[in-house]
C-alpha cells in the first residue's frame, strides 16, 4: 500500500509518502517538511492567519515535491491522509480539501488523521513498537501520558492543566530574546549554563495524578529574570536561565512520568516499552532524563528521530496506513475538526486555566 500524507495543522507545510510492507512496516519513499518559521518569526510565535496563508501558497508544490521524490505518479496511490485536526483550523481545511481534491480526482480513498494520532503512532513506524506502549506526547499546543492500547484506542493519564511545555519553552525563550520557537535554542543555551544557579519550581511534583502545569515555572523564569540587575541580560545569565528551565522541565517530566509508569503497569501488565513523541522529544536533555527514568522501572524507551518527533507528512502518512489496514477511512464530506482529544472519555482535567 503506497500513501500519501499531508500535514498542515500548525507552522509547517509537509507532505511524505510511505510504502507499508509485509511484516507491518513501512517505508518512507517521500518526506517534504517546508517551515514557515521565517514568516512568522517576526511576530514572535505563531499567527494562524499567516499560517493558512502560507498553507495555501504552498500546500500544492509541497505535495508535488514528495511526489517526484518518490519518483511515483498519483495514480500509483492507494489513499491520501491528511491532518484533520486539531490545529489551526484554516491551515487544518487547506491539507483535508487538497487531499480531498487528490482522492476524488484519482478515485482513492481518503483518510482524516488526527494530528495526535499522528505523533502517538510514528514509533511504530520508525522503532517497530508492538502495542499496547505509554506515551508521553509533549509538543507545542500539548502535554500528555496516555496508553496506547491500539489505533483509535487510548486512556488519557495525565494532561497540563494551563500551558503546554512547549509552550513553556517558546515563551521563555521569548523572555530570554532567544527568539521562536524556542525549544531549540534553549537547549543549546543550556549546554552552557549552570542548572542550579536560579532555584525554579517544579509544579505538581509530588502531587497525586498525572497532570502537569507550566504556567507556574513560565511566571517564576519571568519574576526571576525582573529581579536581575536592570539592563541587557548577560550572555552568562541567558545560559544559566536556559539551564535551570531545562532542569525544572526535565525534574517534572521525570516525575509525572515515573507516575504513569506506574499506573501503566497496573493496568497492562507485562509491557514495558515508553514512547515520547512530539516537538519537544526532539530535546537530547529529556531524552536522556527520559531513558533514566524508564531504566529506573525495567522499561525501555523508544523515540523516533528527531525529524519525525517535529511535525512532518510521514507521521500523517503512517496513522493513515495503520487506519487502512483496519478498513477504516473517510468520507469526502469530513469537516475538520479545531479539537479532537485522542480519549474524548477521559474525565476534564481541573485547573487555573484548564486548556486540554
Ligand atoms: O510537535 P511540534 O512540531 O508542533 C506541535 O504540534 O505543537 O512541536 C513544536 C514545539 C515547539 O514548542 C518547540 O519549541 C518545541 O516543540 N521543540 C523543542 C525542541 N525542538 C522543538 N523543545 C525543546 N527542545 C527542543 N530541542
Ligand atoms: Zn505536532
Amino acid at each position: 500500500m503506497i500513501v500519501l500524507g499531508i500535514e498542515t495543522s500548525c507552522d509547517e507545510t509537509a507532505a511524505a509518502v510511505i510504502r507499508s510492507d509485509e511484516n507491518g512496516g513501512g517505508e518512507i519513499l517521500a518526506d517534504v517538511v517546508l517551515s514557515q518559521i521565517e514568516a512568522h518569526r517576526p511576530f514572535g510565535g505563531i499567527v494562524p492567519e499567516v499560517a493558512a496563508r502560507a498553507h495555501l501558497e504552498f500546500a500544492d508544490h509541497v505535495v508535488k515535491q514528495a511526489m517526484d521524490q518518490a519518483g511515483l505518479s498519483f495514480d500509483q496511490l492507494d489513499a491520501v491522509a491528511a491532518t484533520g485536526g486539531p490545529g489551526l483550523i484554516g491551515g487544518v481545511i487547506v491539507g483535508v480539501m487538497t487531499a480531498k481534491a487528490i482522492a476524488a480526482a484519482h478515485d482513492i480513498p481518503f483518510v482524516a488523521v488526527n494530528h495526535l494520532e499522528g505523533h502517538a503512532l510514528t514509533a511504530r513506524l520508525t522503532n517497530n513498537v508492538a502495542f499496547p506502549y505509554l506515551l508521553l506526547l509533549v509538543s507545542g499546543g500539548h502535554s500528555q501520558l496516555l496508553i496506547v492500547h491500539g489505533v483509535g484506542d487510548y486512556t488519557r493519564l495525565g494532561t497540563t492543566i494551563d500551558d503546554a511545555v512547549g509552550e513553556a519553552f517558546d515563551k521563555s525563550a521569548k523572555m530570554l530574546g532567544l527568539g521562536y520557537p524556542g525549544g531549540p535554542p534553549i537547549e543549546a543555551a543550556a549546554r552552557q549554563g549552570d542548572a542550579k544557579r536560579f532555584a525554579l519550581p517544579r509544579p505538581l511534583r509530588g502531587k497525586p495524578g498525572c497532570h502537569f502545569s507550566f504556567s507556574g515555572l513560565k511566571a517564576a523564569v519571568k519574576r526571576t529574570i525582573d529581579a536581575l540587575p536592570p539592563g541587557a541580560l548577560l550572555d552568562q545569565d541567558v545560559f544559566d536561565m536556559a539551564a535551570s528551565f531545562q532542569a525544572a522541565v526535565g525534574d517534572v517530566i521525570g516525575e509525572r512520568t515515573g507516575r504513569a509508569i506506574t499506573e501503566f503497569r497496573k493496568q497492562c501488565p507485562g509491557a514495558n516499552t515508553l514512547v515520547v513523541a512530539g516537538g519537544v522529544a526532539a530535546n537530547t536533555a529529556l531524552r536522556t532524563k527520559l531513558e533514566d527514568v524508564a531504566g529506573a522501572e525495567g522499561m525501555v524507551l523508544a523515540a523516533p528521530p528527531l525529524n519525525l518527533c517535529t511535525d512532518n507528512g510521514a507521521m500523517i502518512a503512517w496513522a493513515g496506513i495503520e487506519r487502512l489496514k483496519l478498513g477504516q477511512q473517510d468520507t469526502l464530506d469530513f469537516a475538520p475538526r479545531p479539537r479532537w482529544p485522542l480519549d474524548p472519555d477521559a474525565p476534564k482535567a481541573t485547573g487555573a486555566g484548564v486548556k486540554a
